[in-house]
């Protein structure tokens, strides 16, 4: 029987940073959903479909395969009809795109089976922002990461900035406010911690202390 551990949280919370290194410390494969969306919002994007646009991206999907597979690293890799996105898709349009489309339910169907096959065959650390309450209800180990939306916005600016890209803090803040509130006020599947998830809030620590927090939680649990 293979174990899952979900993390869920809102954007910027350090789940991926975080998960990644819990991941190869526990020799879990670490999955980030947040990719997929990433992946169909790009599409949306590069077809020039606007990201509410419902109809036209219910009809993209019909023509479209998303994907995951890990390259020599264990790194997640997500392919796009069979393209390598993985870089692509972490720019602000193409995280409020995402934001948008994940709103779909039927966008959420779509990428459903492939997040709970990846649980079935793995031991996983999923991030993600419904894993614990939709897509892996089950999991042994729950966490919601969270910290103030300043915090957050500060840690994706030094990110983007580090990337080489020309943001300025402001945007960023309020990106991440906008997308707290869409992903967290949508009908399908919102952010909201589950029932049974530890909520750990990473304002005042730094990454090895919220490292370290996550994996002592994973490993009382475990
Ligand atoms: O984790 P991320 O910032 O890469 O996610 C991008 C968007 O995808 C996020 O704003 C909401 C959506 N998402 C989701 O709805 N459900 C998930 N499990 C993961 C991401």
């Amino acid at each position: 029987m293979n174990i899952a551990i979900a993390i869920d949280g809102p954007a910027g919370a350090g789940k991926s940073t975080i998960a990644k290194l819990a991941a190869k410390e526990l020799s879990f494969i670490y999955v980030d959903t947040g990719a997929l969306y990433r992946a169909i919002g790009l599409c949306a994007y590069r077809n020039s479909i606007g990201s509410k646009d419902v109809p036209a991206i219910l009809k993209m999907l019909e023509t479209i395969k998303v994907e995951l597979a890990f390259n020599e690293n264990h790194e997640q890799v997500v392919l796009l009809n069979g393209e390598d996105v993985s870089a692509l898709i972490r720019t602000p349009e193409i995280s409020m795109y995402a934001s948008d489309v994940s709103a779909i339910p039927q966008v959420r169907a779509f990428l459903l089976d492939l997040q709970r096959n990846m649980a079935k065959t793995n031991n996983v650390i999923m991030d993600g922002r419904d894993i614990g309450t939709v897509v892996l209800p089950d999991a042994k180990i729950k966490i919601f990461l969270t910290a103030s939306s300043q915090v957050r916005a500060k840690r994706r600016y030094d990110e983007l900035i580090e990337k080489g890209m020309d943001v300025n803090f402001d945007d960023v803040l309020k990106d991440v406010e906008t997308r707290d509130y869409n992903d967290s006020h949508r009908a399908t599947a919102p952010l909201k911690p589950a029932d049974d998830s530890v909520i750990v809030d990473t304002s005042d620590l730094n990454l090895e202390q919220s490292v370290e927090k996550l994996i002592s939680i994973m490993k009382e649990r475990m």
